[in-house]
């Protein structure tokens, strides 16, 4: 009989992106896969002609987006109007599987409405954290941040470290600014709650980057973990991108020389102000160094896309610039072109450079971003972190020095060994490796 695995993925980017790799490496060990999802956001069943399929109308209107403004809003009406059409879709699921067995339920983290149902169909659930071990913690230390008055942080303690969770300052913490502050409490008392109520827990993380700060995580979240990422490497890139890529990145890439790119992507719910967008346009026209830029439509706060760019820019780059809509990002920073990553330091992004041993110029914009991006500043030490006002003459230094000084080499030197050091987990006995192997185990035997 063959093991049928229910997975609910959360209807953004980043964390489609996570389920849909999680759900090929469960495949690849022979159990039957079934994505259940809402019709916003649809992954392309196309592309996973393995998996069942099942999708559900989420209940809010076509209007209603995951903002950055907004996102905690989103997820929390989510959280309320997809319980019944969800429950039925498990439903039907779980007893059209005449000749296999539903062994189990995966859900997105965010996803915390989905234990009460998995508790009402008796079927077991198991969390996907897409964010860092890292993020786990801080996210937990929140709560007691606040009962000892530190939060809201105060202007003068942004520079101040925070003992509970190191190397994080208080600037650090994945807080997001929102409309109501309330709102993150909310979610994060539903996500904590939950997790520890479901059977297990899987990151897509891996010991080698982030073995110091397990045990910690798992004292917040006392279930069993399965550390098992970087997820995306366990197979060539697959499509589950939401936006066509635009595979000129590749085509612009082939006639540049070898790490001498700056790849520039904000991710997919980022979004910037006009004066910003017009300082990193100059600061990286300044720099004279090529960059390949994805400006995605929509993130540019009152504009459509490139319309305020004056024309002079595009004419004074002679070549050295290309901009995309979104582009092909595994690919891209698996190019030999590719020098550097300027990022917002989403998880996903952050794996998928460490991976390629590309270092990065981090400008996180809310939530695990700012704890990613001071792991990759402070800890890991693969990049530098843009922390003061985003300004041309400061966007131009930065890249110098990522690029062409030899503090850049250094940190060049150290994404390759981290890259090298991450890679060792996938091999018999690293633990990765190991972990997946008890994650097979474990749900064998449900
Ligand atoms: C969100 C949050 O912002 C992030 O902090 C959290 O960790 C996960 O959810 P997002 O902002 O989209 O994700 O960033 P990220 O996690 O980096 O995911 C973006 C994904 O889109 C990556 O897998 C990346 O490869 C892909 N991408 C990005 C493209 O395919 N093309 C692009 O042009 C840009």
């Amino acid at each position: 009989m063959v093991i049928t695995i229910v997975l609910f993925p959360f209807p953004l980017q980043g964390h489609i992106n996570s389920m849909l790799q999680l759900a090929r490496i469960l495949h690849s060990l022979g159990f039957n896969i079934s994505i259940v999802h809402t019709q916003r956001n649809s992954p392309n069943p196309h592309n996973f002609p393995h998996f069942t399929f099942n999708s559900f109308p989420d209940g809010l209107l076509e209007t209603e987006h995951a903002s950055e403004s907004d996102l905690l809003a989103f997820i929390m009406r989510l959280n309320v109007s997809c319980i019944v059409p969800f429950r039925d879709c498990l439903q039907k699921v779980s007893s059209n599987d005449s000749e296999d067995r539903v062994a189990c339920l995966i859900t997105d983290a965010v996803w915390y409405f989905s234990q009460a149902v998995a508790d009402e169909l008796k079927i077991p659930r198991i969390v996907l954290r897409c964010t860092s071990i890292s993020s786990i913690s801080a996210f937990s230390a929140l709560s007691a941040l606040r009962e000892k008055g530190c939060l809201p942080i105060k202007d003068s303690e942004v520079d101040k470290a925070v003992p509970e969770v190191l190397p994080l300052k208080m600037k650090d913490l994945p807080v997001v600014h929102e409309k109501n502050p309330e709102d993150l409490q909310q979610i994060l008392a539903n996500t904590g709650r939950e997790t520890r109520a479901s059977a297990g827990l899987i990151s897509n993380s891996s010991e080698e980057l982030e073995g110091t700060k397990l045990a910690g995580a798992q004292e917040a979240i006392p279930i069993p973990f399965f550390v098992i990422g970087p997820f995306h490497k366990y197979f060539p890139a697959s499509s589950s991108s939401l936006l066509v890529q635009d595979m000129s990145s590749i085509s612009w890439l082939n006639k540049q020389k070898p790490e001498s790119v700056i790849y520039v992507s904000l991710g997919s719910i980022a979004s910037i102000d006009e004066a910003k967008f017009q300082e990193i346009a100059w600061g990286l026209a300044n720099s004279e160094q090529p960059f390949l830029w994805v400006v995605r439509p929509g993130s540019i706060c009152g504009s459509d896309w490139l319309e305020h760019l004056p024309s002079v820019f595009l004419e004074m780059l002679y070549g050295k610039g290309h901009i995309v809509k979104w582009a092909p990002q595994q690919e891209v920073l698996a190019h030999q072109a590719i020098g550097g990553f300027w990022t917002h330091c989403g998880w996903n992004s952050t794996l998928e450079s460490i991976c390629e041993g590309v270092p990065m110029i981090c400008m996180p914009s809310f939530g695990d971003q700012k704890v990613n991006a001071r792991y990759v500043s402070d800890f890991w030490r693969v990049g530098l972190h843009l922390e003061d006002k985003l300004e041309r003459g400061e966007i131009e230094r930065a890249i110098r020095r990522l690029m062409a000084d030899p503090e850049g080499e250094a940190i060049r030197d150290r994404a390759v060994r981290l890259k090298d050091k991450v890679d060792q987990c996938f091999k018999e006995g690293g633990s990765s490796y190991r972990s997946l192997d008890s994650l097979t185990g474990f749900l064998s035997s449900l």
